[in-house]
């Protein structure tokens, strides 16, 4: 399937400056994209080569196949971009703020006013109709600008780091929303420059920093291509010892410790917490649980460990980052 946004050795120079170096990312449809990079990194120029708001230097981008070059109207048509400043609209009603926009795309009564309501019910933001836009918190404003960017219905919507500067409700909230606009099926480019922001919200990542993209892909593949082997750990009553001594002959067993981690679980004298670095496939895994329980340690908890992207992140980006 086309992904809905490809870049093809995609450059990007401000005079001395190289913003984008070769940049090669695909983003498939539904997906919830998080763009992840230190400042400066060059998100959002790639956001704004993206939306045709800056033609690049080198190379090419395409929305749903169209070029960015060649065809900035059908982009446009496509995409929807929040910008990461909120702009200079503050003495407007909300419902004047979308009004106006609905206008600049053409949307003519009564279909306007109908989609304004819609819009406003979207984001939550019903009930300040009439306030002006200054009043209204930040949170508030980004919600108010993302319904801006879904007038024009558009299947691609590019987010420009929307959390920054929420307080943790109005983050939930965002990511409520995020949720809402995916099973309407809409997919989702969304930046930030610190990746708890977006982890439990991405169904892909994409790592740049200082230009170049270091990673992308399917949350789940990137983390198995950065960490080959599994981390199990396992809990046992008794005989850690002994187990560990068992596992350390085993085939597909790279290393196993006792964690003496002071916060693993305490669990009685010569219990403990077992960690495996394991390289073997699921078979060999299998038959390891198999020989532990027959060789009687009594075990009540075996698991992969599971390595959370902010580890993942700090492993791609170690020591690149200036
Ligand atoms: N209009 C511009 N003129 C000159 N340099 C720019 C311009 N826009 C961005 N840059 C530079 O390009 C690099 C990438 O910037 P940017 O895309 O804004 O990064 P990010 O959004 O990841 O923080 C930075 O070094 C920045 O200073
Ligand atoms: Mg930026």
């Amino acid at each position: 399937m086309t992904p809905i946004v490809q870049t093809v050795n995609l450059s990007q120079r401000f005079g001395d400056t190289v913003a984008l170096d070769d940049l090669n990312l695909q983003i498939p449809a539904g997906a919830v994209y998080g763009f992840i990079g230190p400042n400066g990194a060059g998100k959002t120029t790639t956001m704004r080569i993206l939306t045709t708001l800056l033609p690049p230097t080198v190379g090419d981008a395409f929305i749903a196949g169209h070029s960015v070059r060649k065809e900035p109207e059908a982009v446009r048509r496509m995409v929807g971009f929040m910008p990461d400043y909120f702009g200079v609209y503050e003495t407007m009603r909300v419902w004047e703020y979308l009004d106006f926009f609905g206008h600049l795309y053409g949307i003519q009564q009564p279909r306007r006013t109908a989609l304004i309501d819609e819009l406003l019910e979207l984001v939550d933001l019903t009930v300040k109709r009439e306030s002006y836009v200054m009043n209204l918190s930040r949170g508030m404003k980004q919600r108010l600008s993302l319904a801006r960017t879904m007038t024009h219905d558009p299947k691609l919507l590019i987010l420009d780091e929307p959390a920054s500067g929420l307080d943790p409700r109005a983050r939930i909230e965002l990511r409520e929303l995020l949720r809402e606009l995916r099973r309407m099926g809409k997919t989702i480019m969304i930046s930030s420059h610190i990746l708890t922001e977006l982890a439990e919200m991405c169904t892909h990542i994409g790592i740049i920093e200082q230009g170049r993209l270091l990673a992308s892909g399917d949350v789940a593949t990137i983390m198995a291509e950065l960490r080959p082997h599994k981390l199990l750990e396992i809990h046992v009553l008794a005989q850690a010892s002994a187990a560990v001594e068992l596992l350390n002959r085993y085939p597909g067993v790279a290393s196993a410790v006792i964690d003496d981690d002071e916060e693993a679980l305490p669990l009685g004298p010569d219990g403990g917490t077992l960690l495996v670095n394991f390289t073997g496939d699921n078979q060999q895994l299998s038959a390891l649980l198999a020989q532990l329980i027959a060789s009687s340690i009594p075990i009540i908890h075996f698991a992969e460990r599971r390595s959370d992207l902010e580890e993942v992140f700090l492993q791609v980006t170690k020591g690149a980052v200036a």
